[in-house]
């Protein structure tokens, strides 16, 4: 039996996975922000903590409060997020400070604050929530691109820091799924851009708005994918959910790789010649 701390139950993807772990008998010590998550389970196998994690007191004290009252947990996963659209020209700091704090700077204080604790088990499997966008971004959703490449990277050597320790990091890389994310109660909209944008981020709101609770992602079976992956012997360090992250994943790493070898002999000319 596994014991998991999960950011953002109430609803979405930490919802789906928090009802996936309580049906396999495991427990889960989730976070809510408001109202109680739709979750029924046995005594003792469902705590829920109240953190809003652009807080950065509460995030941190909700990690300590999962590990002393209700540890040790065997997998941290930092779901909780939203998605910020529109243009970057029209952008705000304020935006830009708030979607960082909630999807980059909050799950790297869970990390930092769940280590100590984790170090001292000898084991744990780091589950970063990332997207996508965090690897092959369309337009119109260029800070939440920032963000979650942000927390893709921050994975990637993180897992290198901790493999000696037994500890294990997944980034979790969702393509589209139907969730609240592209609803109004979850996502937010910079201002409007002016007409010269239609083109690039109008076309790419447009598509957005209509596949809102149309996705192609099941939820219940991300939540199956991401336990699979956490049982695994051999867990991945990145993995994509959906065949549309999928095929994008793979579109940007050919795009990529024929454009590093394009511009190869431009790359390999700014070595130094003494060595
Ligand atoms: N669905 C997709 O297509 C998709 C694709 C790629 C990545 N993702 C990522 O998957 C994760 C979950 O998103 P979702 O699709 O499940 O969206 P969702 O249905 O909107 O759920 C978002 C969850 O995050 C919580 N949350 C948001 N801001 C928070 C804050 N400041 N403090 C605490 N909790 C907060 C929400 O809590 P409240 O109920 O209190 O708002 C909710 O539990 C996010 O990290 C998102 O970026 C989703």
């Amino acid at each position: 039996m596994k014991s998991w701390f999960i950011t953002g139950i109430s609803r979405g993807l930490g919802l789906a996975l928090a009802r996936a772990v309580l049906a396999d008998g495991d427990t889960v010590v989730g976070t809510v922000r408001g109202t109680a998550a739709p979750l029924t389970a046995d005594a003792g196998r469902l705590r829920l903590l109240h953190a809003d994690m652009a807080d950065e007191a509460a995030a941190v004290s909700t990690v300590h409060e999962a590990f002393q009252a209700h540890g040790p947990i065997d997998v941290v996963v930092n779901n909780a997020g939203y998605g910020l659209l529109g243009t970057v020209e029209t952008s705000t700091d304020e935006e830009l400070r708030h979607l960082f704090e909630v999807d980059v700077f909050a799950p790297i204080r869970v990390v930092r604050t769940a280590l100590p604790y984790l170090r001292t088990q000898g084991s744990g499997h780091i589950v970063n929530i990332t997207s996508i966008a965090g690897r092959a971004p369309g337009p119109g959703i260029a800070l939440y691109a920032a963000a979650k490449h942000a927390l893709e990277g921050f994975s990637a050597s993180l897992a290198q820091e901790l493999a000696p320790l037994g500890i294990r990091v997944t980034a979790v890389a969702p393509g589209q799924f139907r969730t609240d994310f592209l609803d109004q109660r979850s996502v937010r909209m910079s201002r409007p851009a002016d007409s010269a944008y239609d083109t690039s981020v109008g076309t790419s709101l447009v598509a957005l708005d209509k596949i809102n609770h149309h996705q192609l992602g099941d939820p219940a079976r991300a939540a199956r994918a991401i336990i699979e992956a956490v049982r695994s012997d051999k867990p991945p360090l990145h993995l994509l959910l959906g065949s549309d992250a999928l095929r994008r994943a793979r579109e940007k790493s050919a795009a990529q790789a024929s454009e590093m070898e394009a511009w190869e002999a431009l790359s390999k000319g700014t070595d130094c010649d003494d060595l």
